[in-house]
This record gives C-alpha cells, structure tokens and sequence, in this order.
C-alpha cells in the first residue's frame, strides 16, 4: 500500500483503481495540453517568501467565499461524470465537502442527480449550471436547483463548444460505459471498480436523463454537448439567468481582463479565473498567469477566485497572495474519489489543509486572510 503524502500519491493510485477511459477524462486537457500543463507548471515559478522568529501559534485558515463562512478557501470545482471516478462519487465528495466545512460544487453533467445529492447532505451546496439551447430546461434546472437549498449558482462561461480532447475520442469515452472488448477488458482490470458499479444504479447523467425533452441517451457526451449546449450564449442571458436564480452568483471560466471587466457589471458576487482545467481553449493562459491582471482591473469591484493546476496548499497560497479570495480544486479531489472513495476525497483535503496551513506559518503567518503579494519572493 502506497503512503500517501501528496495529491500526486492519490493519482497514482486512481489510475490503478478507475478505468482507463474515466481516469483519461480526469488527466487530460485539450489537443496539446499545453494550457494543462502550464497551470502546474506556472505556479512551480513562484517563488515565497521564508520568514522566521514569528510568532506562529494559533493559526487559521477560516475565511469566507461569497460571505460563506470555509474552513479554508478551497471549494471542489463542478466535474462532469464524477459518478464514474467511483460509484456514486458526487454523494461521496459532498459529504466530505460538508464534513470539511468547505463547499461542494455539483456539475451539470453529474451522474448523481441535484436531487440525490440534497437527500444525502444536510448543508446546502453550489450548483453549476451549463447554458443549453432548451430555455425551458434551464429553467427547470433554476428551479430543482433552488428546491434543492442550493446556496449559489456557477454559472460557466467557457464552455459554448467543446474543447476537443484526444484521450477522450481515442477511449470512446461514454457514460455509461459501452460494451466493446476494449471497455469490457478497460472495467475487468479493475473490479473494485466494477464492484462499487454494480452496487448503485447511478450510472447516467442524473440531472439531464429523464429530464430535458427527448434526452433518454446520453452515450455521445461530445455530440450531445454540440447539439444541446447554446453557442449563442452572451451577456444578456446572464441578467436575465441572475434574475430568475436570484441568489448568489459565480461566473466561472474568466481568464481576460476585457470579460472581466464586464463580469463585474453584472452585478453577480464573484468570478472565477479559469480556464476550465486547460479542457477549452489549448494555448490560453494558465490561471495563475491571468490572475494579476484581472485583480488589478476588477479585484476592488467583484471577488475574486481561482482553479487550475493546484496541487498543494503552497498552490493556493500563491493564489490568494496574486489577488484571489479563493480556489477551487477539480482533479486533485476526483483522483482522491477515484483511489479511495470518500475519505480518499477527505485525504485530499487533509493535504492541503496541512501544506496551507504549514506553509502560511513558514511565510510568517497566522490568519489566512492576511495573505497578500508581500509573501512572495
Ligand atoms: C474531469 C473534469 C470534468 C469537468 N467538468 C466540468 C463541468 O462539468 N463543469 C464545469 O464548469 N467545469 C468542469 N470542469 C472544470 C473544473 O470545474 C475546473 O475548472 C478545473 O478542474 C480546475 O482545474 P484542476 O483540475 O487543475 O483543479 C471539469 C474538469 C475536469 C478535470
């Protein structure tokens, strides 16, 4: 059994665990993977500042993320198929989530339902929404959403047309899985898996099957996103989305500081500078790059958070330090999921819990919201 000490030691034992074509759709960004890679790779460029001779008992990492109290200022981002990392994973991770005392941000295109998550938490949890043509659909979703106790809204941006990712087309990734030899040999390689699988009965898109009009097959996620998702989605059906949520509301998948700028007219309660995880546009910025210039042009007027490419706590205190308030985690909770199921996603947090907090201390610290560029180097 591997010890596990860092989010790399839970990927590695994911990709023991998870099918290949589900584990592939985790670590995988579009075509090159060059806006991938250098969301991990940019932060490895900052540098902190080492501090000593401080004072560094009773620290915290409590803060708030639209005016919601956290544990630490690290949400887990929406996920697509989550369900497929592990059985039933999007109940799993939001248990931990709450647990944690940290927000739990369910996808769209979840195989656990809205619904399925409320009846297995007590706290409420953030539900993002992708916009589809189906007006009426979007509306229901508004609405289940608000049934649910949701507490906000993540409504992304960057997501109009599928980024095109080559593992995903090389597996003939679909949910549920086909029943190919190639499928058949990737899911007997892997029977806790396949244990876990046979043992819940949620295994499609729970939000969406049965739901949205003449959707009873979702096996080609690709041309299902083509078909459904509106490519004409623009400013305007924002307030008119803000206005029939009525919440609290994220616009996720900000990454110039042109939209920023705009997103901060809206009149919703933060942004999240993003690039999808390095899924959408190959060639883009990282995340971490991007952020100065958009705290600079709009960190006064909206808050301000971050996912992309963190993999420790020394990550997201390098976030906080450039300008955001808080971060979201994708796959470093989904390879925690896909390893060890719920307390794999706890073992997640656990770890950057600790190198938050550690490295806060070392930097010189003890409240997390006194982070700020002076810590870096
Ligand atoms: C497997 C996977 C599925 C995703 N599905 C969605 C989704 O359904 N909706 C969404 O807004 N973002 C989705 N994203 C993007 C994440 O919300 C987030 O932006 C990204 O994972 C952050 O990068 P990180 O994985 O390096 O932490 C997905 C990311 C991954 C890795």
């Amino acid at each position: 059994m591997t010890t596990i000490l860092e989010i790399n030691d839970l990927k590695e034992l994911a990709q023991r665990r998870v099918p290949k074509m589900f584990f592939d759709y985790a670590n995988s960004g579009a075509w090159t993977e060059s806006t991938y890679r250098a969301n991990e790779a940019d932060f490895a460029k900052i540098k902190l500042r080492q501090r000593v001779l401080v004072d560094m008992t009773d620290r915290t990492l409590e803060t708030t993320m639209i005016g919601q109290k956290v544990s630490m200022p690290v949400a887990l981002a929406p996920t697509g198929l989550t369900g497929m990392q592990h059985a039933d994973g999007e109940i799993l991770a939001a248990q931990a989530a709450e647990e944690f005392g940290i927000p739990f941000t369910l996808s769209t295109m979840s195989i656990c339902s809205i619904e399925d998550v409320a009846a297995a938490t007590t706290k409420p949890f953030w539900f993002q929404l992708y916009v589809m043509r189906d007006r009426d659909f979007v509306l229901s979703l508004i609405d289940r959403a608000k049934t649910a106790g949701c507490s906000a809204l993540v409504l992304t941006l960057d997501l109009q047309i599928l980024g095109q990712r080559h593992k995903d087309l090389r597996n003939g990734l679909s949910a549920p899985p086909k029943f190919t030899p190639k499928h058949i040999y990737q899911m007997a390689t892997r029977p806790g898996w396949c244990f876990g699988m046979l043992g819940t009965k949620r295994r499609s898109f729970g939000n969406i099957v049965g739901h949205a009009k003449g959707v009873g097959d979702l096996s080609s996620l690709a041309s299902w996103t083509n078909e459904q998702f509106d490519p004409r989605l623009s400013w305007k059906d924002v307030a008119w989305i803000r206005e029939k949520w009525g919440g609290k509301l994220i616009l996720k998948g900000i990454l110039d500081k042109e939209d920023a700028a705009m997103a901060a007219e809206t009149g919703a309660d933060a942004i999240v500078v993003s690039n999808h995880g390095g899924r959408q546009l190959d060639g883009a910025p990282s995340s971490i790059a991007a952020l100065p210039g958009i705290a600079d042009v709009v960190g006064d007027k909206i808050e301000i958070h971050l996912d992309g490419g963190i993999r420790s706590g020394q990550d997201v205190l390098k976030a906080l330090c450039l300008g955001a308030q808080g971060t979201y985690i994708g796959r470093p909770f989904l390879y925690g999921l896909g390893a060890l199921g719920k307390p794999g996603v706890t073992k997640a947090l656990e770890i950057i819990r600790n190198e938050l907090d550690i490295t806060m201390a070392l930097c010189g610290k003890r409240d997390i919201k006194d982070a700020g560029p002076h810590l870096l180097y």
